[in-house]
């Protein structure tokens, strides 16, 4: 009897200790609540089609609903998970009648303004690529896109900008985005949807990004340096990938001061279409001809990929100091 009571004294005892501990924790538990609740878990949203092993991240601004159609087409067709960019001060009808000296256009005007995000993306480790959409607000991204990229680390991955717009065209809007992040961030050129692109424009857009299927199983490497690239996903590739199962070795030549040339040995089937190529573009010309930018051109070739881990000054000191050897592996 007497070793019970003692036994319950203690006990009493230490469910005291227990309660005090609890209440000291309780202020911190509070605040930890108040600080997780400001993020969010990102997922697919309803209507998507899941995928837990994605590496793709689609974060959307949208008042209007235009980008945020985008977004979802891109976001289903690549099975990609997606995160929207809510202010913690909504923008209403009036914040939005540009021309008017409305909070939109304020913001805009204002170099230093960053509109607060109500909830940030819990982490962005496990996503390879992150594509990114805005609307052109008086010319470019809307300042929370600022916001964004100043609160969240992209370094070493891909990232895809896109915009809509009324009528005026991408500008300078993603360079300037380009411009918040670290060199590493291989950043893509920035689509502008057309107001009349169907669905299925934008799916064609999505896949041609060679993001869902993770083809970088093609390596290529530049004399000794591999170097990373988004394969394109066309019929050209797909041959070109069956020549370098057996490894592929280009002699590559400078030529007019912004690409390296080699011929591939034999034709590759061609889809060409006018293009100006920008630094890291690896294109067919005349079907039989491998062709990497370290500068720009605009002719009629076929798009093979592009390299996504190297900056413009990293390509130029790669490409631009004597002819290279090109060699296609598969992994
Ligand atoms: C403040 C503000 C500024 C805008 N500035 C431009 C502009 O400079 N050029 C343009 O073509 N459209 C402009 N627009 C129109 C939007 O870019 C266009 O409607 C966009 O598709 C809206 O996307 P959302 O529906 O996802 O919000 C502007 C819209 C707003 C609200």
């Amino acid at each position: 009897m007497k070793t019970w009571k003692r036994f319950t004294r203690t006990g009493q005892i230490i469910a005291f200790i227990i309660v005090l501990i609890l209440c000291a924790a309780a202020p911190q538990a509070f605040a930890e609540d108040a600080v997780s609740s400001a993020t969010v878990k990102i997922t697919s949203l309803p209507g998507l089609q899941p995928d837990p092993d994605t590496k793709v991240l689609v974060m959307y601004f949208s008042t209007d609903d235009t980008v945020k159609a985008v977004a979802y087409t891109v976001a289903d067709e690549l099975n990609a998970d997606i995160f929207e960019i809510v202010p913690e001060i909504p923008y209403m009808a009036a914040d939005l009648e540009y021309y008017t000296n409305c909070r939109a256009d304020r913001e805009q005007k204002d170099a230093s303004a960053r509109p607060a995000i109500a909830l940030w993306p819990e982490s962005l480790d496990r996503y390879d690529s992150v594509i990114i959409g805005y609307p052109i607000w008086h010319g470019q991204a809307p300042k929370i896109l600022y916001t964004l990229l100043e609160g969240i680390d992209v370094s070493g991955k891909t990232i895809v900008p896109f915009c809509t717009s009324a009528s005026s065209s991408a500008g300078s809007s993603a360079k300037n985005l380009q411009a918040l992040t670290d060199d590493t961030a291989a950043w893509l050129d920035v689509k502008r949807v057309d107001n009349g692109s169907t669905a299925e424009d934008i799916r064609a857009w999505a896949v041609s990004l060679g993001l869902s299927e993770g083809k970088t199983d093609m390596l290529m490497m530049i004399n000794d340096a591999p170097v990373t690239v988004v394969w394109e996903n066309n019929d050209s590739v797909a041959a070109l990938r069956e020549l370098a199962a057996d490894s592929l070795t280009i002699q590559m030549s400078m030529y007019g001061g912004f690409e390296q040339v080699g011929p591939i040995g034999q034709r590759l089937p061609k889809a060409d279409k006018q293009t100006t190529t920008s630094p890291g573009d690896i294109v067919l010309y005349s079907g039989n001809q491998l062709v990497v930018f370290y500068g720009s051109n605009s002719w009629a070739y076929t798009r093979l990929g592009k390299i996504t881990d190297q900056t413009p000054e990293q390509l130029e000191a790669l490409l631009g100091s004597g002819n290279v050897t090109i060699t296609l592996t598969i992994d």
